[in-house]
């Protein structure tokens, strides 16, 4: 069996190394132009050239969970795609979202200001009962999210495709239930992949659905996200501030609103990133298997893009 390797934002060494020791049965490679063929890949965002020039593929195996990059290079009907589910991402994801969640309820930032400024004031507690958390996506992330929020004690809803049982979270499915699930949310996670369903998802109709002085997390993707929306939502105090993990471009621009914008709080790209050892280790179990024929988890269908 022969593996080959190709990640655009990584150091190749330690993965190779990782994926040796994990498969010891295998050849594993690192692609470059001209490569011989190879049986499976792990790949991260490759190029259309690493895709034409690999036809007897029978399975990429992606370094994350998002795997919209990917399915925007024109792919054999037949390959294959394998995503990372959880692979150590969602307690990273739990822990990013509880903290922007809980910054922005206990008012962290003006306190920090108050200090900042010499001054010892308090300000009123606010009730949890008027922050309802809504989550978007209640896959892996999603649900792993939802637990870890409930146990702060706020009420917690979440959408999705069809519809979920999680328990402790009131659950919507469905565009047809979409509206009730924002008209009861003050603080919004975005936690969906990026599909043509989902995209632009988070504009000015739906933000403005959220109850009055709403706050958005997103740790989803940047296209999810009309910018200027949420800018303008800003501007009319609609919405008290966001979290943004992702944007539409990245790094983000020089001189992009956001860039110091007061009521945002920005991070690259990092809510949950991709641990080698778990994603190796996670990678290798499900191959082994797919070789076996046997059913694995993550595996992408394709029609509905995610
Ligand atoms: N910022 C970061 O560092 C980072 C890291 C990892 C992942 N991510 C992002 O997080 C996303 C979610 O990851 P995951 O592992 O939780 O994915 P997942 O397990 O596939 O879950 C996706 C969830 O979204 C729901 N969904 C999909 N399309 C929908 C639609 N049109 N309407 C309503 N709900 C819809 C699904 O509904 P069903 O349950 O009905 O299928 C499911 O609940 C990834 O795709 C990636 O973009 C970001």
């Amino acid at each position: 069996m022969h593996i080959t390797f190709c990640c655009s934002d990584t150091r190749p060494e330690p993965w190779l190394d990782g994926l040796r020791a994990a498969l010891p049965e295998a050849q594993v490679s690192l692609w470059q132009p001209g490569a011989p063929q190879a049986d499976h890949a792990v790949v991260w965002a490759p190029p259309q050239q690493f895709i034409d020039e690999q036809p007897r593929l029978k399975a990429l195996f992606n370094t994350g969970a998002g795997v919209d990059a990917l399915l925007k290079l024109r792919l054999p009907e037949d390959l294959a795609i394998v995503r990372l589910d959880d692979a150590g991402m969602a307690v990273q994801m739990a822990e990013y979202v509880c903290h922007a969640l809980i910054r922005h309820f206990r008012e962290f930032d003006s306190y920090e200001a108050d200090m900042a400024a010499g001054q010892w004031s308090f300000r009123k507690p606010r009730r949890r009962a008027d922050f309802p958390v809504g989550i978007l996506g209640l896959g892996v992330l999603g649900q792993r999210v939802a637990r870890a929020v409930a146990q702060f004690e706020f009420p917690v809803r979440g959408w999705s495709r069809t519809p979920k049982a999680v328990e402790g979270v009131e659950g919507f499915a469905g565009p047809s239930q979409l509206n009730d699930f924002l008209a009861g949310t003050r603080m919004l996670v975005c936690l969906l992949p990026l599909t043509d369903d989902t995209r632009n998802i988070l504009n000015h109709c739906t933000l403005a659905r959220l109850l009055p002085g709403a706050y958005l997390v997103n740790v989803a993707r940047g296209a999810h996200l009309v910018e200027e929306d949420l800018l303008a939502l800003l501007e009319s105090g609609h919405m008290a501030g966001a979290t943004l993990d992702v944007f539409r471009t990245e790094p983000l621009p020089a001189g992009h609103p956001f860039r110091g914008h007061p009521q945002l709080t920005l991070t690259p790209h990092t809510s949950a990133r991709t641990l080698r050892e778990e994603s190796i280790a996670q990678i290798a179990r499900k191959l082994r298997a797919f070789e076996r024929g046997e059913p694995i988890a993550g595996v992408v269908d394709r029609p509905r893009g995610y």
